[in-house]
């Protein structure tokens, strides 16, 4: 048996990677009411800690509630330069070499902030995180499935100036009954665009929706994932073709997609030969960054040193970096490990 705290500390020194980041969902408590005061938003909560005592949540959509409710005190390009760059100084600290985030461009214009702001302010951080904390990244524009797919398809057509800056596409917020089929129109126009694409899909949604994520949406990674254990025949074929699932633990328990962490079919599906990523999603809300989830992962799974290095490495082959950057950080994690 290893040794566990020797397997955090692996996890915490090696080169990672995080693929599933909602940078709304990094939006600590302290910073949500400094913005709150500083952009004279009204909020029904009055302290940190009145907000923190609202985290207990029941499922995805409890959650989305508050997410959304936090995401209106962002408003200047300031606001959201200073929430990208709190994330990337936690990246620095944790050794995450590599990052792919997830903004949700309708929770700010559906509220008159200019995507123009948004996308300046993030970005700016992302670009000085290049130069100052060695850490490159990659943008991912997600469009909210709870709107009428003829909103994405509006909000695709002003992201199109600033396409030089954004990556992919994805699809996020409320799953239960807003299928991948709907977005595929707006996805097909990404992909024409030369973007990639990404969806969230069997998460709290059937199994069904990571078929439609791969069929029509020709999604290159599948966010979340975890239902693929009720179709044994997609799971086969999404391991066979290696299409990667970002999965995110401890969202998962909070959520209560899981009661517990030992329940987390993690270590299953990497067994199974899936190609599975270990991600925060929404690190404030949900107890914790990315080496948090390793940390409670390890304690609750108990996996071997090689599946710890394995979920590791698969961060870098799942990414969207080139072959020659993954290759160095693959090699970089056999020397270091
Ligand atoms: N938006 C932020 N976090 C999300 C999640 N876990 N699922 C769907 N939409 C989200
Ligand atoms: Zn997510």
């Amino acid at each position: 048996m290893e040794d566990l705290s020797e397997l955090i500390d692996l996890a915490k020194r090696l080169p990672k990677a995080e693929l599933h980041l909602h940078i709304e969902g990094s939006l600590e408590p302290g910073m949500v009411m400094q913005m709150a005061q500083r952009n004279r938003i009204d909020l029904p909560f009055k302290s940190s800690e009145e907000l923190e005592a609202l985290y207990d949540f029941r499922d995805l959509q409890s959650f989305l509630d508050l997410y959304f409710l936090a995401t209106n005190v962002l408003q200047t390009e300031q606001d959201f330069y200073d929430l990208t760059w709190a994330y990337l100084e936690q990246c620095k600290a944790e050794n995450i070499v590599h990052t792919e985030i997830f903004f949700d461009p309708q929770s700010h214009t559906h509220r008159g902030i200019p995507l123009r702001v948004v996308i300046d302010g993030i970005h700016g951080a992302l670009t000085e995180a290049k130069s100052e904390l060695d850490i490159s990244s990659r943008l991912i524009l997600c469009f909210l499935r709870h709107l009428p797919a003829d909103d994405a398809l509006a909000t695709w057509q002003s992201a199109e100036p600033f396409l030089d800056r954004i990556d992919g596409v994805g699809l996020d917020s409320a799953e239960k009954d807003f299928p991948p089929e709907l977005f595929t129109a707006v996805f097909q126009l990404a992909r024409e665009a030369g973007l990639k694409t990404v969806a969230h899909a069997g998460e709290e949604g059937p199994p069904a929706y990571i078929r439609q994520a791969v069929d029509l949406l020709q999604v290159s990674r599948i966010d979340h994932g975890v239902r693929i254990t009720e179709d044994a025949a997609l799971l086969a074929e999404i391991a066979r073709r290696q299409i990667p699932l970002t999965v995110c633990p401890l969202s998962n328990t909070r959520l209560c997609v899981y009661e517990s962490m030992q329940e987390h079919p993690l270590l299953e599906l990497l067994k199974q030969g899936l190609l599975v990523t270990v991600n925060s999603d929404d690190p404030a809300y949900f107890g914790g960054y990315l080496q948090q989830n390793f940390v409670a992962v390890i304690d609750a799974l108990k996996p071997n040193r090689e599946q710890v290095l394995q979920l590791v490495r698969n961060g870098f082959v799942a990414s969207f970096l080139d072959e020659a950057s993954q290759s160095r950080w693959l090699d970089e994690i056999e020397q270091s490990n």
